[in-house]
């Protein structure tokens, strides 16, 4: 007799609940199937299809090259991992910045291809009305500010954002935008862990850090920035769970002696 285990799928509404009780919410990227069944398996709570697909999988410097129609490949790559856990697949740069009915249509395309649960979108004021049409179409939205990586050629760096009045000023009202609008939840990264908490207190929707401290409702890192994969990247934020890039390479260094030496495959490993 096989026992049928119950998975509650994480929404959109579970998320809130949870900031209401006060439970911390977890959210990893990933971008392929393997590893999003992995992550859903050991309980995460968000799986975010991250445009750092652009830099951890094609080895791009920026966010910036990656496109809509790989962005798509990798969420429906993602989604048929994932049994439990809420999916949200990042909207690549240039498919919602000034122009809100391309935007919803960019949307469309990645609910429709991936079958994600939800989109999230980097900025404020400058890209409400592409927010307000994508609401409209009845897809969730996870907004993003702070250090936006899409705009790093405005800013011409990734160190933290708002530790000046105005801009900590600008970030709140634009997180107030957000949830008027409608967002579920708000990604805030690299800003000071005071104004992460000023922002998770005064809003009601979910705000997930990374590089915001530890008083917002959740935290999200890459997968291969805390698995260590990635080793050039190491800013204060992230803590390192694991040093598989050490991992990796000492198995096939050991895959690759047992080659040369003959010892792989023995008589047990043939037919
Ligand atoms: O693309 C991404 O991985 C992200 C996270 C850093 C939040 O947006």
């Amino acid at each position: 007799m096989s026992v049928h285990k119950e998975i509650r799928k994480v929404t959109t509404h579970v998320l809130s609940e949870m900031k209401l009780r006060g439970e911390k919410i977890s959210m990893l990227t990933a971008y392929d199937y393997s590893m999003a069944r992995l992550v859903d398996e050991a309980g995460i709570d968000v799986v975010l299809v991250g445009d750092s697909a652009s830099n951890v999988m094609a080895g791009n410097e920026t966010t910036l090259p990656i496109t809509l129609d790989q962005m798509i490949y990798h969420g429906k790559s993602v989604v048929k991992g994932v049994k439990r856990a809420l999916v949200v697949v990042d909207m690549p740069f240039g498919t919602y910045q000034g122009n809100s009915k391309k935007a919803v249509q960019s949307a469309i395309r990645i609910m429709k291809e991936t079958h994600a649960d939800a989109v999230k979108i980097e900025g404020g004021k400058e890209i409400i009305e592409s927010i307000n049409r994508i609401i409209s179409a009845g897809i969730p939205v996870m907004g993003h500010l702070g250090l936006m990586p899409q705009s790093i050629h405005k800013y011409g760096t990734y160190v933290v954002r708002a530790k000046e009045d105005e801009e900590a000023k600008k970030l709140i009202s634009d997180a107030k935008l957000l949830e008027e609008a409608g967002c579920f939840a708000i990604v805030l990264e690299k800003i000071p862990a005071t104004l992460g908490e000023k922002v998770a207190s005064e809003l009601k929707i979910p705000i997930i850090g990374i590089g915001a401290g530890g008083s917002v409702d959740g935290q999200v890192l890459v997968i291969h920035d805390m698995l260590g994969i990635t080793q050039e990247f190491s800013p204060r934020f992230l803590r390192r769970y694991h040093n598989l890039a050490a991992e990796i390479k000492g198995a096939v260094g050991a895959y690759i002696e047992d080659v040369k030496s003959r010892d792989f495959p023995n008589n047990k490993e043939q037919y």
